[in-house]
This record gives C-alpha cells, structure tokens and sequence, in this order.
C-alpha cells in the first residue's frame, strides 16, 4: 500500500481557534456589512484570507527570535540576514524593508519617474499603486492562457514575449526603468514562471538594453514548480534553481511574509552599487538605518532562518502538496477551480460557480459570503470589488477572472482542515440554485474599495435566474 502524505513536521505550540455557530455567523457577517476584512478573527474558524505573515515559524526560527541582536547599526542578524540572501539568491546588495510593498516603495523611488512603462506578468496590486502612484503605467503582459481558468498550461504565469516586445518597442529605453517578473504570478492564480520564459524575457530585455527586475514573494514555490515542471530541472535542487533565476536579472523586491516564513518583513537585493546607493537614502527616509531598515533584530534572524528552511524541497512538496489536495478535493465534488492549481492558493472560479448572478451584483463576493456562513472558512474576493472603478469613467471595471481565493497560510492549519473546507464549499455547491441575490454596494471609498466597502443583499430575485 502506498503510504498517504504526513505533514513531515510535529506541533510544539498550539492555538485554540473557536467553533461558532451557523446563526451566530450569519449575525456577524450583516454587523460587518458583508464584508468579509471587517470580520474580528475570533469569528474565523479557518483563516484563508492570505498566507501573508500568517504562517507558523519552526522551533530554529523562535530560537533565532531568543539571540537576535537589537543594534541600530551593526547588528549581528543583519550581518547573517545579508550572508544568507547573498548565499541563496546570490545579491551582492541587501537592504532591510518593514515588507514588500515598502521594498517597492524604497526601489521605485530610485528608479521610476513620471511617464515611464513598467512592463511585467500581473503587476501586484502594491506593486501596481506604487508605479501609478509615481504617475507610470503599469503594463501587463501576460499570457492569455492565464484568464481562462480551464485552460491547462504548466507556466500560467508566464510573459508572453510579443506582448512584451511591443512595449519594449513602442517606449524609448529611457522610459522603461525596468521589466518585472513576478513569481509565483499571484494576480493570475499563483501560477509559476518558467525558467525558460525568464530565460527569454531576459534576452529580449537586453536587446533593448532594459534591465529586468524580479518581485519574489513566492520565489521557492516557483522554484519548486520549474523542478517538478519543467524539462531539464527534475535532477536540480531547489537552492541551484533558485540561483539560476538570479542570474536574468538585476535586482529584486521581497516580501518575507511569505517564502521568508515569518510574520513580517520584506528587503531589496541588487547587483549594482549605484542603484544600491541611491536606494539607500530613499531606506534611511521612509524604513530606518540600513542595518534594519524597519525589521528588529530578532526579526532579521528569524527570516534567514525561514529563507534556508523555504528552500528545501522536503518545504515545498508538503506546501504545495498541501494546496494540491485540496484542489483535487474540491474537483472530486465538481467545484470549479483554476487549473493547474496554484502554489499558494486554490482559486474557485465564480462565474462558473454562480453563473446564475450577473457580475454587477458581485458573485465572487457572494460566494465568499455564503462560505463564511456554512462554515467560518474565510476567503476573499479576486474580482468585481477589487477591481474597482475606472478612475476616469467611474465605472466598474469587470475583469475577466471573478475568484475566490483560497489562500493557504504555510504550516499553519493539517489536512483535516483541508477536508473541512472543502466540504464546506461542497456543501454551498450543492445548494448553488438557491444563491439567487448578490449584493450591492452602500458605502464604497474612492480606491481600494474592497477594504472598507459597505454591502447589502439585492432585494430582488437576478434577472438572469428568471431568464
Ligand atoms: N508582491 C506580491 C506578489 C504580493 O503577493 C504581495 C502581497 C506584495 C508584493 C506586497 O507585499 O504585503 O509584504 O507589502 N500579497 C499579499 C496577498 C498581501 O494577500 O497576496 P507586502
């Protein structure tokens, strides 16, 4: 018999999550006007909301908590923090930020003015406002296999490289500070990069004499996805695979939150000296000194640690195996996901889900309510609410892609809960023609809605479930 799949870790600590009823749910959800940020975590009982900084550190990493060292300059943690990224992703130069998106802030400084293009696979959000913000666009050059949840491809999150030729032809060098790569491609479903496609937007790159940047908060289980993916790699190991990504490119933007392992943090890692300079006033500015440029100390040490332990394949294949059993879970009971399944998160795909509800009424929205309800789980919405208005119109903006994500935090919930959530969804599968009501908007913000939006039922019945 083959032997079934054991967490390869045992738990030392233990956290009490509370069981809620279904009546006591359904109260909750209308107090916090249906959505589902305003929820107080002690009426989650299972947490997908991300796996950002909410993932359990290992026994080595709390022992690095217990000797970190609090100097203002000098310290010790940075001096290994430094080693370790210079070892593993191979940077010459390191700089400390308090997370990812102040990475972005601190390099974006540096390097982006006004009126430049910024092409790259699915912009992260932050990563999208710190460019716009800076009055530079923001261009998305990913495949077109990537919003069609059905279509089967290994490397979903990859450039298409026409795509990214035309921007590259189309602006002077002058205006393209930089290409960026991100891996895993969160936006488009945590779907890997190829080691080829990175390879070959690289050399397109310097054709044109632009340099190529990388956004790594999921680094490792991109890593993990070239391994077990993509031809010529199966032999590599995960640290070699790694370092060969950072050979095609000039720098990087990291939030630790995720592939560091620990509950905060994030850093820049260059090549060049000058960039490094000029990077670093704008980190003295917005994050600290450099030597821990907003992390303590003990945070520092704890991240090595998570660095080395988040490049092991023995991480990975539990990780992503994890994510993966779940997926397959929830195709067992005929649930629609995203395929190939994603690195961090399995993404239920609402249109197919709900397709009974127009998208002006939210559907992804409405299925993440309904979840919570049957169960606690709690996801959130990758879609109309996200998405929000065209600044200009003041319309809403429909994506294609209207998802639930499902993000999995890393070592933190065992394969019960696996078996828990997917029921769960099962359970609102089943009952999915009884959905006939999304929602409507009362208080929205003018950016960034989905934080602070106010919702509540439509009143009536969707049109589409009477045609
Ligand atoms: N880049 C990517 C690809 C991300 O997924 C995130 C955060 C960031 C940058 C910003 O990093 O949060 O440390 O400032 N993603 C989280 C998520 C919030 O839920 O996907 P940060």
């Amino acid at each position: 018999m083959k032997l079934p799949y054991a967490e390869p870790f045992k738990i030392k600590m233990v956290e009490t999550i509370k069981t809620t009823t279904r009546e006591e749910r359904e109260e909750w959800i209308k107090e916090a006007q249906f959505n589902l940020f305003k929820l107080d975590s002690d009426k989650v009982f299972v947490d997908l909301l991300t796996d950002s900084g909410t993932g359990a550190m290992s026994d080595k990493q709390w022992a690095e908590v217990m000797t970190g060292d609090e100097s203002y300059a000098g310290s010790r943690s940075f001096t290994t923090l430094k080693n370790t990224v210079k070892e593993l992703l191979g940077f010459e130069y390191f700089l400390p930020t308090h997370q990812g998106r102040a990475a972005e802030n601190v390099l974006f400084s540096a390097m982006i003015k006004e009126g430049d293009v910024v092409p790259g696979n699915s912009h992260f959000d932050t990563t999208k406002g710190h460019i716009e913000f800076r009055k530079a666009r923001a261009i998305d050059c990913t495949i077109d296999e990537a919003f069609d949840t059905k279509a089967i491809h290994p490397f979903k999150g990859n450039l298409d490289l026409e795509k990214l030729d035309t921007v590259l032809k189309a602006n002077p060098k002058e205006r393209i500070p930089f290409t960026l790569i991100t891996i895993t491609n969160n936006t488009a479903g945590g779907q890997p990069v190829s080691m080829q496609n990175i390879r070959e937007v690289s050399e397109l790159c310097s054709k044109y004499e632009v340099p190529v940047f990388f956004d790594i908060a999921r680094f490792a289980e991109n890593a993990y996805f070239i391994k077990t993916r993509e031809e010529g790699y199966a032999n590599k190991s995960i640290k070699d695979i790694v370092k060969e990504i950072f050979t095609y490119g000039e720098g990087a933007t990291m939030s630790s939150k995720k592939d560091g392992l620990v509950n905060i943090g994030g850093f820049i890692g260059l090549k060049n000296e000058e960039l490094y300079r000029k990077a670093t006033t704008f980190n003295i500015m917005f994050e600290g000194f450099i030597t821990y440029g907003g992390m303590a100390g003990r945070d520092m040490a704890a991240l090595a640690q998570g660095l080395r332990e988040a490049t092991t394949f023995e991480f990975l294949e539990s990780r992503i195996g994890q994510v993966k059993y779940l997926g397959e879970k929830l195709l067992e009971y005929g649930v629609p996901v995203q395929e190939p399944f994603g690195g961090h998160a399995i993404f239920v795909d609402a249109k197919r889900f709900l397709p009974h509800l127009p998208q002006n009424e939210f559907p992804a929205q409405t299925l993440g309510i309904e979840l919570y309800i049957e169960s606690g789980v709690r996801g959130v919405e990758i879609g109309t609410l996200l998405a929000d208005r065209d600044p200009e119109t003041r319309q809403n903006r429909y994506p294609d892609l209207e998802l639930l994500r499902l993000a999995i935090p890393r070592r933190t919930y065992t394969q019960n809960h696996m078996d828990y959530i997917a029921a769960a969804l099962k359970n609102v599968y089943d009952r999915r023609n009884e959905i006939t009501q999304g929602f409507e908007i009362e208080y929205e913000a003018p950016i960034m809605r989905h934080f602070t939006v106010e919702l509540k039922r439509k009143e009536t019945v969707s049109l589409n479930v009477l045609a």
